[in-house]
């Protein structure tokens, strides 16, 4: 065993993408004053179920903050679109970084169709997406965890079982570290412990 501080095995940054995988992938499409945004968020979770809350977190760079933060902020409102294996390339594609004025839906060949509740576009292709209303955001060091509750979902009946999303179905895909991606092929069942 080799043990040390976070930034012993490459850099912290290096060191919690590589062992925290698979994670899931929120696409997030939102609104901005120049027109829709799209673009995929790793680090992102379920954190409650009552009331149902999702986070992301947009990390700081040099630059401006991302768009997608200053949306979600500004607007109060966002949707989590589910990356599926069918989806992986244009979600791939929506993380270019574009000019404001650019939409990553019309360059990411998806699209934009309104949200019911929040004001904020929803991917149409997606199989599974989460309209959320801003429930709080956390500055975390140079990161900002987002949160929103989500308060209407849109579900593909190709994917439902007797009214339930079926995962044999749903081919949801995870990113590794890098350019590396796991989707959910290999499916295997464990009993869990009493
Ligand atoms: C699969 C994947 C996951 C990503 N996850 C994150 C993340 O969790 N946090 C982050 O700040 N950037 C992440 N990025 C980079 C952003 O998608 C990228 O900076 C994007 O241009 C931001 O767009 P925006 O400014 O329109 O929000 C990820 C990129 C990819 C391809």
């Amino acid at each position: 065993m080799t043990s040390g501080d976070p930034d012993a095995f490459g850099s912290p940054y290096r060191l919690l993408s590589t062992a925290v995988t698979p994670r899931p992938i929120a696409w997030v499409s939102s609104r901005g004053p120049a027109g829709e945004n799209l673009a995929p968020y790793s680090f992102f979770n379920v954190v409650a179920v009552d009331p149902p809350v999702v986070m992301f977190a947009p990390v700081a760079t040099a630059a401006a903050p991302k768009d997608t933060l200053t949306n979600a902020v500004e607007t109060e409102a966002f949707v989590v679109n589910v990356v599926t294996r069918d989806l992986v390339e244009a979600m791939n594609a929506s993380s270019a970084t574009l000019d404001s004025a650019e939409s990553e839906f019309a360059y990411a060949g998806v699209t934009p169709v309104e949200a019911d509740r929040v004001d904020a576009p929803r991917v149409e292709e997606a199989t599974v997406s989460f309209e959320c209303e801003l429930y709080d955001a956390h500055e975390v060091g140079g990161s900002t965890m987002v949160l929103g509750e989500v308060v209407r979902a849109h579900v593909d009946e190709d994917v439902l079982t007797a009214g339930r999303i079926d995962v044999d179905r749903l081919e949801t895909v995870g990113r590794l570290a890098g350019n590396w991606y796991a989707s959910t092929d290999d499916r295997f069942e464990i009993e869990r412990p009493p």
